[in-house]
């Protein structure tokens, strides 16, 4: 029997005497177990980029097609297991070439072109760490990334060099090599083409341990800078294990993640996972759009589709007779993460693709899935679904002298895990503090609220703080407000998530503005595009609101609490709490 057959313990509540120490109860499961099904290095050792394609190449399936890439003009490449072993052995000797090793920082600002696999796949082999950009991010964001991570080499493409980091450079001293993909050598770049075209296409086999760090994925918080997620090469077993047992990926399945790798979900499920499992992974470089959305999944028979709530409600806005017409028979399993699924989306796929959504809940801090509606079991629309084997999950309240208090079934409480799973994020680069701050009694804190039912299923509530959702992408209010304020006209600046039915929220801003100037339709275009061009629109405000004063504590902390309950027409809430917020 397949060990990675899922096994779900019974519901918690019903085991436990007392409600409200309602512990979940160990599963038989084993992470050893899942370790062992993976290659492992000639020697010992765990590395991502062996377990995703050269393990397949010596299992026999090195001719099987590992990338298929859609180019946004029409163009297909494919790329054989065996071709993307070669590729990364040459990218990971040319970063030796450049000096570039273990724990050093390769950072990716690319679009979905075949260099970011090749890129991802190499670092990882050289015993570098991977740190995936946002295409669209904007200038600042990028800057704050790549200094943060102290890359040393970016792979990007000339517009994107040109547009979002040249003018910056000087304020990057770590940053040693820029390899343009699309470009040639030049005072301070050069072609990544050249540089893998110097290189043999065979290597030793890459020497990291399990605990060596892998991945660094930014992500943000209510306060500060981005955090910068570190994750090790043990990862895989749980990136592996979840592509097998949750989107339930067979070797030679054709598997669709339109997850961008310029965050956590396009690196795990759209790189990893597939890979390690040997399935054909569909790569499109073009933005959503419903037509050719619906042409992929017939035209490449995709078996397995992992995408996101943002894409199903315009899929859903759509209508049904897009879909009309199109032969999806081979979708095996329909996936979302990302934002809350409704059950209207879960019904919906069923209806009009043949398959329901099953919704999966993680986080960039998980590394992977940890809660899902599995393919073992009936859908329960609406719901997150149950943790994995392996992963104990309660709702508790953190105990204001230090603790948790875990909660009874249908209790809300924010969403805990048990600290253990091999793609748990191993720190926050260089910000020991807000790492340990994630911990308590040996429980991991999401920053979700959540409620489980009495047959243990996760239900999402919200978020604990005032980061938000965007089409599926975290944005912290931090990053916004500290644009605004750049601008001479702005004194005070404060970001919400305005509820919105396609994206699920909308970035929307409040601004109070210095005395000198005056409110007017021109100010606020002004102030939205000064924030567009130095974040770009995946981060800047849609909408920007003028006030007099903004709600704050005493010690002048701007309240997004009370700048909600005004957008959505509700109380401001008692005072108390106001005042409570200022400790
Ligand atoms: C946050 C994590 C999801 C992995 C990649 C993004 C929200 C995630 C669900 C879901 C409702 C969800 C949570 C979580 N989220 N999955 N199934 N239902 N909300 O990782 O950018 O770190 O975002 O996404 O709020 O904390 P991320």
């Amino acid at each position: 029997m397949d060990k990675t057959t899922i096994n779900h313990s019974p519901s918690p509540g019903a085991l436990a005497s007392d409600p409200k120490v309602a512990e979940p109860v160990r599963t038989e499961f084993s992470w050893a177990a899942a370790r062992a099904e993976l290659d492992g290095l000639p020697g010992g050792g765990l590395n991502i980029a062996w377990e995703a394609v050269d393990r397949q190449v010596r299992a026999g399936r090195g001719e099987a097609t590992a990338l298929r890439w859609l180019g946004k003009t029409g163009e297909r490449r494919e790329f054989s297991y065996a071709e993307l072993a070669r590729l990364s052995d040459r990218f990971a000797n040319g970063l030796e070439r450049l000096g570039v090793g273990r724990g050093d920082r390769v950072c990716a600002l690319i679009g979905r072109v075949p260099d970011l696999y090749i890129t991802a796949l190499g670092t990882l082999k050289a015993g570098a760490v991977f740190c995936p950009l946002f295409s669209a991010f904007g200038p600042e964001p990028v800057r704050v990334r790549l200094a943060r991570s102290r890359a040393r080499v970016l792979v990007t493409t000339t517009l994107l060099y040109e547009r979002k980091v040249r003018a910056q450079r000087a304020g990057l001293p770590d940053l040693a090599h820029v390899l343009l993909a699309d470009g040639e050598d030049g005072a301070d770049v050069r072609a990544f083409q050249g540089l893998l075209d110097a290189e043999p296409d065979d290597r030793a086999p890459p020497r990291t341990t399990a605990e060596d760090w892998a991945l660094l994925h930014f992500t943000s918080g209510t306060t500060g800078l981005p955090k910068g997620a570190i994750h090790v090469h043990d990862a895989v077993t749980a990136h592996r294990l979840t592509g097998r047992s949750i989107l339930d990926l067979r070797p030679g399945d054709v598997f669709w993640c339109t997850a961008d790798p310029g965050w956590v979900t396009g690196v795990s499920y759209g790189i990893i996972a597939p890979l390690t499992n040997g399935a054909t992974l569909v790569v499109d470089e073009a933005e959503f759009d419903v037509r050719r959305w619906y042409a992929i999944l017939e035209r490449e028979r995709v078996n397995v589709w992992y995408t996101a709530p943002t894409a199903i409600r315009l899929l859903m806005k759509a209508g049904p007779e897009p879909a009309r017409g199109h032969d999806l028979s081979a979708l095996r399993l329909a996936a979302s993460v990302g934002e809350p699924l409704h059950a209207e989306g879960v019904l919906w796929g069923e209806e009009h693709l043949g398959q329901p959504f099953h919704d999966t809940w993680w986080q960039t801090e998980t590394g992977a899935i940890m809660i899902a509606n599995d393919p073992g079991h009936p859908v329960r629309p609406g719901s997150m679904g149950q943790p994995l084997p392996g992963i104990e999950a309660a709702i508790v309240r953190r105990r204001p002298e230090g603790g948790v208090e875990f909660l009874a079934s249908d209790e809300e409480g924010e969403l805990a895990l048990r600290v253990g799973w091999p793609s748990m994020f191993r720190g926050y680069l260089d910000d020991e503090e807000r790492y340990r701050a994630c911990f308590a009694d040996g429980w991991y804190l999401s920053g979700d609220l959540a409620r489980r039912d009495a047959d243990g299923y996760f239900w999402f509530v919200g978020r604990s703080d005032d980061v938000i959702k965007t089409a599926g992408h975290l944005i912290g209010p931090f990053e916004v407000e500290s644009v605004l304020l750049e601008h001479p006209a702005v004194a005070e600046a404060g970001m919400i998530g305005k509820p919105d039915d396609y994206a699920g929220q909308i970035v929307k801003a409040f601004v109070a503005l210095k005395p000198d100037y005056v409110a007017s339709d021109a100010l606020r275009k002004e102030l939205i595009g000064f924030a567009r061009t130095r974040l770009g629109p995946a981060v800047a405000p849609r909408e920007l609101e003028f006030m007099t004063d903004l709600p704050k504590t005493r010690s002048g902390k701007i309240l997004r609490r009370l700048l909600r309950a005004r957008e959505l027409g509700l109380p401001p809430g008692d005072l108390s709490t106001v005042e409570g917020e200022e400790t």
